[in-house]
């Protein structure tokens, strides 16, 4: 809403700009008249001036009443990976064009918001140039924040070259970026970009724990996940904060609908009670998983100010979830840990999350640390390796 208001702003002040230099140029014609002592020569230039700024405005306008295509184009298509230049030289005027773009509504149907003109079929492109032959494909998410030198995803990229058979996971990875930094950050890198908008929220900076944009964020992917399940797509969700060390398919089962980490794994796979962590799961896309999503993003409503883990940890027993028939399966913290409970044994981990981890200084440290730890276990020869039982140095500044 807020861009939407900025963009109605910006044309009001052209229309107040506009006519209070109507009123001053007629009041100096009055003047004029009056004195007597001005020549011809001055009020024409006067004159001129007006008609001028007049039809500068009048441009002004016409650019906000009916922007050019190119802007359409690019605004339908989110920071067009084929025009990449370009997008960057009419970011300065983004804001207005956004709110000429975006209609404002508080539709909150799922899907529908974040999709403004044909950003779906963009969608399935990028949708279909990262997956698996299984029509699978490993979806993260990002902001500016994320995507400073020696942050978040330097390490969640440096992860995927020096885990073990991870190298040509990345390549079905896709970056839903937040704002135009991650965007570009993410095409420097990586074929698979697609730039998600949402009405109203600057995502660039850090989103603060459970702040109003933390919020917003969260329930952003949510929503776009939907439509990934609604297209057609199966995927691994994961936050970028987590590290790629083992191929993590060998690990999960088989043919369940919804699986997903645990901040603490602490019963067996299909025990609710588990406390699941919303930052990594694998989602195969079927009428199931679909209404689940629905059901998961409608529940927002019943829990405000919740973010979607606390949600989820609510509805996971909601009698709905057994008459769609969907099957929950919980993923061991030794094959997907966290900082809440890392995997104890290094020669099975899979994944390894900064979870249970608040603030991105100290998330930095012990990304860093988790690297080094596996360089060095990597590095170990094969019986050192396998004969012991081998520990992580982390969390030491987080939790
Ligand atoms: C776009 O701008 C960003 C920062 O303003 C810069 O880092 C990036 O290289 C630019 N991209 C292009 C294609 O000019
Ligand atoms: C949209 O939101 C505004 C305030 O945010 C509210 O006043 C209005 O009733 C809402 N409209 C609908 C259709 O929900
Ligand atoms: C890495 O993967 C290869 C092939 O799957 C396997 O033989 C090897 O033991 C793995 N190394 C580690 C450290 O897991
Ligand atoms: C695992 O949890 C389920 C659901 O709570 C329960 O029915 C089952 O008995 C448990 N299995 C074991 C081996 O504890
Ligand atoms: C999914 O639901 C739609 C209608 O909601 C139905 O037409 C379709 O057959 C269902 N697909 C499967 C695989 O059950
Ligand atoms: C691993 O290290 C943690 C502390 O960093 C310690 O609490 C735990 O007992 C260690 N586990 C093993 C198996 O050495």
């Amino acid at each position: 809403m807020d861009s939407v208001d900025g963009g109605t702003n910006c044309k009001d002040d052209e229309i107040v700009l506009e006519s209070s230099d109507h009123h001053n140029t007629s009041s100096n014609h009055h003047q004029q008249q009056k004195q007597h002592n001005r020549s011809s020569r001055e009020i024409f230039q006067i004159t001129l001036i007006f008609f001028i700024m007049l039809g500068l405005s009048g441009l002004v306008l016409y650019q906000y009443a009916y922007p050019s295509p190119f802007y359409q184009r690019s605004y339908s298509q989110s920071f067009s990976p084929r025009n990449p230049m370009k997008e960057n030289q009419s970011s300065p005027s983004r804001g207005a064009l956004q709110g000429n773009k975006i209609s404002p509504s508080n539709d909150t149907t799922p899907g529908k918001q974040i999709s403004p003109g044909n950003d779906d079929k963009t969608l399935e492109k990028v949708l279909d140039q990262a997956a698996m032959e299984d029509k699978t494909v490993i979806i993260t998410t990002l902001n500016a924040a994320w995507t400073e030198p020696n942050s978040i995803f330097d390490f969640f990229l440096e992860s995927f070259a020096i885990g073990n058979g991870t190298q040509n996971l990345l390549k079905h990875v896709i970056v839903i970026a937040f704002d135009a930094k991650a965007y570009f950050r993410c095409l420097a890198v990586l074929t698979n970009c697609y730039a998600l908008k949402t009405e109203g929220v600057d995502f660039a900076d850090e989103a603060i724990f459970m702040t109003e944009d933390y919020l917003k964020m969260m329930w952003t992917r949510i929503e776009f996940l939907i439509s990934v399940l609604e297209i057609g797509y199966n995927f691994v969700f994961t936050d970028a904060d987590v590290m790629w060390l083992r191929n993590p398919f060998h690990r999960f089962y088989s043919n369940v609908d919804f699986q997903i980490a645990c901040d603490h794994y602490w019963f067996n796979s299909t025990d609710l009670n588990n406390s699941p962590n919303g930052g990594f799961n694998y989602v195969r896309s079927n009428n199931r998983t679909i209404q689940f999503y629905k059901f998961w993003y409608k529940s927002k409503d019943k829990f405000p100010g919740q973010h979607d883990q606390d949600v989820l940890n609510m509805i996971k027993f909601d009698p709905f979830i057994n008459k769609i028939g969907l099957e929950i399966r919980f993923l061991d913290t030794a094959y997907f840990g966290g900082f809440c409970e890392p995997s104890k044994d290094l020669n099975l981990v899979c994944t390894m999350h900064a979870n249970c981890c608040i603030g991105l200084d100290n998330k930095i440290h012990d990304l860093k640390m988790v690297i080094d730890d596996w360089k060095n276990y990597m590095s170990m020869p094969g019986h050192e390796k396998f004969t012991k039982t081998i520990n992580w140095t982390v969390p030491r500044r987080c939790f």
